[in-house]
């Protein structure tokens, strides 16, 4: 199970890197809109120094069709690092693309991923992960579940070395379902994960245990026991 932030917002990433066990950043355009017109190989290079290099990076290309797709693949490697992977929506020129970038040994990630089809033909593809569009589908009334299990029924059945990294994700019930279907990773905007930590009866049960001791040990520490 491994917890990636959809972000690229450098004050998150830090906060929830210094935090929680998160295996990497995910992000999309839209998601980068959200920051600006930020100097984007700079920031991206920001984030690795964030991170670290033992996390992943996935970012996301715009050319719709596969020789820009694999142009832009190689730009974000020269220009942040060869480790990131490169995140391919999975249109026949995305399918196309992932086959060509699994050639050069490119990791990739396909991802606007909203039906059965388009996951299992990325695992055919060579797609080292492959990201269903968890809330995304529930909006169109697809169950989003079983095709989260399906994609991990088909990886079992086939040996596919292809890891599912669930994203599109509004609610941690999403989330864990998705996980209990078989998704290896997940990936979430940081409130959606702190959210869960942020329940009042977390904090409630917490102060009491604090009340609780001062009322024997005062303001005695378990470092002043003896
Ligand atoms: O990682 C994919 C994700 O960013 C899409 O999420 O919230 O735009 O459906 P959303």
């Amino acid at each position: 199970m491994k917890y990636l932030i959809d972000t690229a917002n450098l004050e998150m990433i830090t906060k929830c890197n210094d935090l929680l066990p998160i295996a990497g950043v995910t992000s999309n355009p839209s998601i980068i809109k959200k920051e600006g017109k930020i100097d984007f190989f700079a920031h991206f290079r920001k984030i690795r120094q964030i991170i670290g290099s033992e996390k992943a990076i996935h970012i996301q290309i715009l050319a719709q069709d596969s020789e820009g797709i694999i142009r832009e693949a190689h730009k974000i490697l020269d220009n942040v690092d060869k480790n990131v992977y490169i995140k391919v929506p999975v249109t026949p020129q995305g399918l196309k693309a992932v086959q060509l970038l699994k050639k050069e040994n490119i990791g990739v990630t396909a991802t606007a991923i909203y039906n059965k089809t388009q996951g299992f033909l990325a695992m055919e593809a060579g797609a080292d992960f492959i990201a269903p569009y968890y809330n995304r589908m529930e909006n169109l009334d697809i169950d989003a579940a079983d095709t989260v299990a399906s994609f991990a029924n088909m990886i079992n059945a086939y040996g596919y070395e292809t890891q599912i990294i669930a994203a599109s994700f509004k609610n941690m019930a999403q989330v864990n379902t998705a996980l209990a279907c078989g998704a290896q990773l997940v990936t979430m905007a940081p409130d959606i994960l702190l959210s869960a930590l942020a329940v009042p009866s977390i904090k409630k049960a917490v102060d009491d245990f604090d009340d609780d001791w001062k009322k024997i040990f005062g303001n005695s520490s378990i470092c002043d026991m003896k």
